[in-house]
C-alpha cells in the first residue's frame, strides 16, 4: 500500500510526482505529501487527504520549483491518517528526507535506541525512525548517504520500498525495496521513481524493477548502480521495455474507472484467451500448462489461494477443475494459510490468484507452498509483479490496469484464464469428450459479445439500484457455479456503497439467514437457466412467502422468475461453466450506480486500497 514518486532530472519535478501521486492513489489516499529541493532548500508540504488537497496546500505553501523530489500518497499502518503522520518525514537534522511504502516491524525498539541517543520524533510513523536510523547510521560510520541506507536497512525487519535523499546532495537518490514494489523509469539525464510505472510511462519507456532486498544509487549524471543490500554485490539492472499505454490509465470519457474498466470487460475476456484458444483447431494452448503439464496431470489435488475478489475467483475455478478436469480443489484465504500449518505435499499444485501480484499474503501463501516442495503457478494481471515474479510458471490475465479500487475485469478475466486451464487439463486428462470441448470453446468465444449485450441493461438496473439505494442490508443468492458470484456481488456493494450486504449458496438460507427476510429486504437472486434453476426457482418462492424484494437475475425469455420476481434483469443464455461470466455484469453496475447515487467515491472506497502488500 502507499504510492510513491520521485524525480531528478532537468524538468519541473513537481507537475510529475503530483500527475504520478494521482495515478497511483489506487494505492492509498489518506493522506499526501511533498518534498522539493528548490536548489537552495528543501520544501515540504504534506496533508491528511487526498493528491488535490495537497496540490491546493502546495500552492499556498511552497514554490514549485525544482528538479529534485519526491511524493506520497498514503496508506495508513502506523499512526492515525494526519498531517504529521503524512509522508515525506525529514530526520532530525533537516538534511535526509524519505518516503516509505511498507512496515518496519521493528520500529519500536529501533525507537528507543535512537531515543537514548536524543533523536526525537514528530509523528508515530515508523519511516520517521527509519530516516533517523538511516541519519545515526551516517554520522556513527561517517559513511556516505548509500552505505547509511544499506547498513540500517540491515537492522530493519518488516516491508519497504523507499526513497531517500540528502539535501546537502541533490545529485543523488537511494532507493530500496523488500516486499513492496519499485520502478525506476530511465529518461536522458534524468530519472523516475515510482511504485509502479504510470507515473512515467509518457516520459519513458525503459524501467528497472528492483527485486526483493535490492537498492539503487541514481546519480543524475552517472547513472544508476544497483547493489543487494545483503551483501552489498553489485546487480546489473535489467531494463525492461514497457508495454503500457498512456490511454490505458487515463478514464477515456466514462466518469469512473470502475465503469470503464466493467465496459472493457469484452475487450479484456478476449485479449485473455486471444492466443490460447484456436476453435479451428478444436485447441487451447498455454505456456505456462504445456510446459509443465506433467505436474498437473500428476497432481494430487490443486490448492488455490487468493485473497478477496481472487478468492471469489477462486471459488469459481474449483467448480470448473472439479466439474471439468476431475481434479480434486481446496480454495483458501491466503491470510489463513499462510499461518495455520497446512498440510501441504510435494504432488500437490498450488494456484496463486492476484490481480495485482503484490498481496502480502498471497505472496506468502506461495512462499510457504514453494518450501514445501509444491510447484506453483500464478494467475496474475501486472505485469513483473512480485508473485508474477515468485511463482514456478504461471498465465497473465492480460486485463490491462484495473485502476477502479472495486475489482472488476479482473474478476472475469481471472475466471477466463482459470476455465482455460481447467479445460485443457480435461483434454489431457480426457474427462471431456471433443463435442463438449469443443462446445465450450464455441461458448468462450461468444462470451465478449453477450458480455456487451448484459451491459445493455444498464439504464435499465440504474431504475432498479435508485430503488433500493437506501436499504440499509441487501441478500445475493447463488447456487453451484453462482454461489461465488453471489459472494462477488455482495462485497462489490459493500465495499463501494458502505450497504451490508451479504453472499449466501441459495439452499443455506433456510439455515439462518432466512429471519433477516422481510418486506424491506431486497435480494438479488442469480436464478439463469441450466445448473438448479428449479431449486432456485424453490428459493425464490421461499422468499416470496416472506415478502422480500427479489431482484431476479435471469436468462433472456425467461417467464417463471418473472412472474415471481419484483425486478428482473436478463443476461443472455451460455453453458452453466461459464455463465459467472455473464451473470457478474448486472451486479457490478448494480453496485456502481447505487455507489455513485449516495455520492460515494466510487473508484477510492473509504479504508481500501488497491494492492494490499501489508498483511
Ligand atoms: C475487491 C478487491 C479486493 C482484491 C483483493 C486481492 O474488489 O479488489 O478484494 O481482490 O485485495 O487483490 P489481488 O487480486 O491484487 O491480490
Amino acid at each position: 500500500m502507499c504510492g510513491i514518486v520521485g524525480y531528478i532530472g532537468h524538468r519541473e519535478a513537481y507537475p510529475i510526482i503530483v500527475e504520478g501521486l494521482k495515478r497511483l492513489e489506487y494505492r492509498g489516499y489518506d493522506s499526501a505529501g511533498i518534498a522539493l529541493f528548490d536548489g537552495k532548500d528543501l520544501k515540504v508540504s504534506k496533508t491528511k487527504g487526498k493528491v488535490v488537497d495537497l496540490e491546493e496546500l502546495s500552492e499556498k505553501e511552497i514554490s514549485k520549483h525544482g528538479k529534485l523530489g519526491i511524493g506520497h500518497t498514503r496508506w495508513a499502518t502506523h499512526g492515525v491518517p494526519n498531517d504529521i503522520n503524512s509522508h515525506p518525514h525529514i530526520s532530525n537534522s533537516g538534511d535526509l528526507v524519505i518516503i516509505h511504502n511498507g512496515i518496519i516491524e521493528n520500529y519500536a525498539s529501533l525507537k528507543k535506541a535512537l531515543t537514548l541517543r536524543e533523536y526525537t520524533f514528530k509523528s508515530d510513523t515508523d519511516t520517521e525512525v527509519l530516516v533517523n536510523l538511516i541519519e545515526d547510521v551516517k554520522k556513527q560510520e561517517k559513511v556516505k548517504l548509500g552505505k547509511a541506507v544499506q547498513i540500517a536497512l540491515n537492522q530493519v525487519i518488516g516491508a519497504y520500498a523507499i526513497t531517500v535523499f540528502d539535501k546537502n546532495k541533490p545529485e543523488e537518490v537511494v532507493v530500496a525495496r523488500l516486499g513492496s514494489p519499485l520502478a525506476v523509469g530511465i529518461g536522458e539525464d534524468e530519472f523516475f521513481i515510482a511504485s509502479d510505472a504510470s507515473p512515467f510511462i509518457e516520459y519513458t519507456k525503459d524501467a528497472i524493477y528492483l527485486e526483493d532486498e535490492e537498492m539503487a544509487i541514481i546519480r543524475r549524471h552517472k547513472g544508476i548502480k544497483v547493489r543487494k543490500i545483503k551483501d552489498d554485490s553489485i546487480v546489473a539492472p535489467y531494463i525492461q521495455k514497457l508495454q503500457l499505454n498512456l490511454e490505458e490509465i487515463e478514464k477515456g470519457g466514462f466518469d469512473h474507472f470502475m465503469l470503464k474498466e466493467i465496459h472493457e470487460q469484452p475487450k479484456a475476456i478476449s485479449d485473455t484467451y486471444r492466443g490460447r484458444l484456436s476453435r479451428d483447431k478444436a485447441i487451447i494452448k498455454m505456456a505456462g500448462v504445456e510446459d509443465n503439464m506433467k505436474k498437473f496431470l500428476n497432481a494430487n489435488r490443486i490448492i488455490i489461494v487468493a485473497c478477496g475478489t481472487s478468492w471469489h475467483a477462486g471459488l469459481v475455478a474449483e467448480y470448473i477443475f472439479e466439474d471439468l478436469a476431475r481434479i480434486p480443489v481446496e480454495v483458501e484465504y491466503a491470510s489463513e494459510f499462510r499461518y495455520r500449518n497446512p498440510v501441504i505435499r510435494e504432488d500437490d499444485v498450488l494456484i496463486a490468484i492476484s490481480q495485482s501480484g503484490e498481496t502480502a499474503d498471497t505472496l506468502a501463501a506461495i512462499k510457504l507452498a514453494k518450501s514445501k516442495g509444491a510447484f506453483v503457478f500464478g494467475v496474475c494481471n501486472v505485469v513483473g509483479s512480485s508473485i508474477a515474479r515468485e511463482t514456478d510458471a504461471g498465465a497473465y490475465t492480460h486485463a490491462g490496469p484495473e485502476i477502479g479500487v472495486a475489482s472488476t475485469k479482473a474478476f472475469t478475466t481471472q475466471i477466463t484464464v482459470l476455465t482455460l486451464m481447467a479445460l485443457r487439463l480435461a483434454r489431457a486428462k480426457g474427462t471431456i469428450n471433443s463435442s463438449d470441448f469443443h462446445r465450450h470453446l464455441l461458448e468462450l468465444e461468444m462470451i465478449p459479445k453477450k458480455v456487451e449485450e448484459a451491459l445493455k441493461s444498464d439504464a435499465h438496473i440504474r431504475i432498479i439500484a435508485d430503488i433500493y439505494k437506501d436499504a440499509p442490508n441487501c441478500l445475493y443468492l447463488g447456487r453451484g457455479y453462482n454461489f461465488p458470484v453471489a459472494l462477488e456481488g455482495a462485497l462489490k456493494l459493500k465495499e463501494i456503497s458502505y450497504i451490508h450486504a451479504e453472499g449466501y449458496p441459495a439452499a443455506e438460507m433456510k439455515h439462518g439467514p432466512i429471519a433477516l427476510i422481510d418486506e424491506n429486504m431486497p435480494i438479488v437472486v442469480i436464478a439463469t437457466k441450466k445448473g438448479h434453476y428449479e431449486k432456485v426457482v424453490s428459493n425464490i418462492q421461499e422468499i416470496k412467502s416472506r415478502k422480500g424484494k427479489i431482484i431476479g437475475i435471469v436468462t433472456e425469455g425467461d417467464t417463471q422468475v418473472r412472474e415471481l420476481a419484483d425486478h428482473i434483469i436478463e443476461v443472455p443464455e451460455t453453458l452453466e461453466s461459464l455463465s459467472p461470466l455473464l451473470n457478474t455484469i448486472p451486479l457490478q453496475l448494480l453496485s456502481y450506480h447505487i455507489a455513485v447515487m449516495l455520492g460515494k467515491n466510487v473508484d477510492q472506497p473509504r479504508n481500501l486500497a488497491k494492492s494490499v502488500t501489508v498483511e
